[in-house]
């Protein structure tokens, strides 16, 4: 059985869904096996980040629904043969459909029978769709900033996740501006630890080369040696290990 890891945040826009896809792009890089499921209902973007948005047909909302097999739904990246993505639908009718969660971690382990790792791109907040993506996760990582107001929705979102059944919580730290960092004006590393009961494994820069490559449809770990692959692949490792 593969593990489910969950990408959560309480606070939108953090970078959740580039996370996850070049999350993702590192471990298929490894030669195993890696499933992304876009769990953000009525508001995909997992398609667009890898540019496969031309080649969806059926959905998460279509497999919940029974409509067709997960086998149906999946997009295959040819750039990493070991990636594949099941997008979420974009129709709000369709995503309003009372899914519960035990059929959503039912959906989580068949597709992990057949994937080492199945990576799910949560939706912001802490409400009944972000504790239903998360239903059957045996590991969430919660990506923040170091903004006041980010930090304080994480630890909220580590507490419902928590509460909702997920055992191991782990802090990434996204969009790290050093400049601003140095300025004293937000929260130091050390300040993470305290705000954040999950413990930190990764921190990621602010790079505005991470949001053209996204907008450009490719996940920036495709460019080898970079210090963002190196970020990657350490928070990938310590992952592995938990
Ligand atoms: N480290 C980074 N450096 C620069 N830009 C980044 C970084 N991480 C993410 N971004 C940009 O931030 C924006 C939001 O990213 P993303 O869509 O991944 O956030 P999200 O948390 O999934 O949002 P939502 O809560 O809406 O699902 C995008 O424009 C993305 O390219
Ligand atoms: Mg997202």
């Amino acid at each position: 059985m593969g593990k489910v890891i969950i990408t959560a945040s309480g606070k939108g826009g953090v970078g959740k869904s580039v996370f996850t896809v070049n999350l993702g792009a590192v471990l298929a890089e490894r030669g195993v096996k890696v499933a992304l499921i876009d769990m953000n209902l009525g508001l995909r973007s997992l398609d667009i980040y890898l540019g496969l948005e031309n080649r969806v047909i059926f959905d998460v909302a279509d497999v919940l629904s029974g409509l067709c097999a997960y086998r149906r739904a999946v997009i295959r990246d040819k750039r990493f043969p070991c990636l594949h993505l099941i997008p979420a639908t974009q129709d709000r009718g369709k995503s309003a459909s009372a899914f519960c969660g035990e059929a959503v971690a039912d959906f989580y382990a068949r597709i992990g029978e057949c994937y080492d790792y199945v990576i799910v791109d949560g939706p912001a907040g802490v409400g009944p769709d972000m504790t239903r993506a998360a239903a059957g996760g045996s590991v969430a990582v919660i990506v923040t900033t170091l903004e006041n107001v980010s930090l304080r929705d994480a630890d909220m979102a580590d507490r419902v996740l928590s509460e909702a059944g997920v055992a191991r919580r782990v802090c990434v730290l996204n969009k790290v501006n050093r400049d601003l960092l140095r300025s004293g004006i937000f929260p130091g590393f050390e300040d993470v630890s305290t705000r954040v009961r999950a413990p930190l494994i990764g921190i990621i820069q602010y790079d505005e080369n991470i949001n053209i490559a996204a907008n450009c449809g490719f996940p920036i770990v495709i460019q080898r040696g970079s210090y963002i692959e190196e970020n990657f692949n350490s928070i990938a490792d310590r992952l592995i290990s938990l």
